[in-house]
């Protein structure tokens, strides 16, 4: 791919997609595009037509959601089934009927079914039913992926959906009320080393299992799948490694440098036991993570420090 190609990132000021931008700037790209949701309503059929007529981009990778937690997919059930629906069906259809060649696709590991075995295959979708709390999300992710599968079997264009794992990294969501397990933890056990290195309270026992990716190597998987044609239709991209929660806990305490005590809440649920995504298509292909976890946390909490109090004003 020239290094003057024209990209549209759709959602570049999120996690994923600012460092998709960064990568791709990284690499010598020079004719990046992006556009917030203030500028572009990507639910918005009409403007979504008219801006992809207009711009013309070679290539689209979509990383624009409505994203969130457990509790907001609770309370939300409608607005994150319709909205993804939405954004992802107004890029996808514009795309195909502007002539547009190449389209990355992201989704979520949400999308496999609640008891698949592990670790998860690609081939374990649609093989039994979702996990009730998330499956307004998983729905839409996974109509895009069959979307996106439709066109490569009708119109032999290269769409190509990807399926990250846990993601952590700059520009992550550090409030304590919405945010993930890893940064929620970076932010506690910081707060606490400040506070004398006072006691950190986790959910749980700490046994179950999860599989993290630094958000700056999933970009390269998006880049790679950008330069290179993938065979298939659907990809996960992990670090086909977990750990314990525990084990989490260890290495952000270690990293953030509180020598206080962790207490474990059991009262509090664990949730699935384990989570984990079978890479190895992707290594098949050529393309596997590098980022070990202590040096993503490492770089993680380094970028926290040095935005602390403006995560919301520091987005690009
Ligand atoms: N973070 C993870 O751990 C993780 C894990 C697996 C998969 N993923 C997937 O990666 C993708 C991106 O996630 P993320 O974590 O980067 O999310 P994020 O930080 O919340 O960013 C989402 C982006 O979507 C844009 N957006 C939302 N609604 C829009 C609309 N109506 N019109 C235009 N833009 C809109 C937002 O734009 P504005 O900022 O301009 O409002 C924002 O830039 C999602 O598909 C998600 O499922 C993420």
């Amino acid at each position: 791919m020239e290094k003057n190609t024209k990209i549209y990132i759709a959602g570049h000021r999120g996690m994923v997609g600012s460092a998709v931008w960064r990568a791709l700037e990284h690499k010598g790209y020079t004719n990046l595009i992006g556009r917030t949701s203030k500028e572009l309503d990507l639910k918005d059929q009409v403007a979504v037509v008219a801006f992809l007529e207009k711009e013309k981009p070679v290539a689209i990778i979509d990383a624009a959601a409505r994203v969130g937690g457990i509790l907001a997919n609770n309370d939300f059930p409608y607005q994150f089934l319709m909205e993804n629906m939405q954004i992802q069906n107004n890029l996808i259809d514009s795309a195909l009927k502007a002539g547009i060649e190449k389209f990355v696709f992201l989704g979520s590991s949400c999308i496999y079914p609640k008891f698949a075995p592990q670790p998860l295959k690609e081939e374990y979708l649609l093989t039994d039913s979702l996990e009730p709390t998330n499956e307004w999300y998983a729905i839409a992710k996974i109509t895009g992926v069959k979307l996106c599968q439709a066109i490569r079997k009708q119109f032999n264009k290269d769409y190509v959906s990807l399926m990250p794992t846990n993601l952590y990294g700059h520009y992550d969501n550090f409030d304590l009320q919405t945010s993930h397990v890893l940064p929620a933890m970076i932010r506690k056990f910081h707060e606490a080393k400040e506070n004398n290195h006072a006691d950190v309270v986790l959910w749980g026992s700490g046994t179950p299992m999860r599989e993290f990716l630094f958000v700056d190597d999933m970009a390269e998987a998006v880049v790679y799948a950008l330069e290179n044609e993938l065979p298939e239709y659907l990809y996960n991209v992990g670090s086909g490694k977990d750990i314990t929660i525990k084990e989490l806990a260890e290495t952000i305490q270690k990293v953030t440098g509180h020598q206080g005590t962790i207490v474990w809440d059991a009262s509090k649920p664990d949730g699935t036991p384990r989570k984990l995504m079978d890479v190895s298509k992707m290594k098949e292909i050529g393309w596997q993570y590098s980022t070990e976890l202590n040096e993503g946390i490492a770089q993680t909490y380094a970028w926290y420090l040095e935005n602390i109090g403006s995560f919301k004003e520091v987005k690009m």
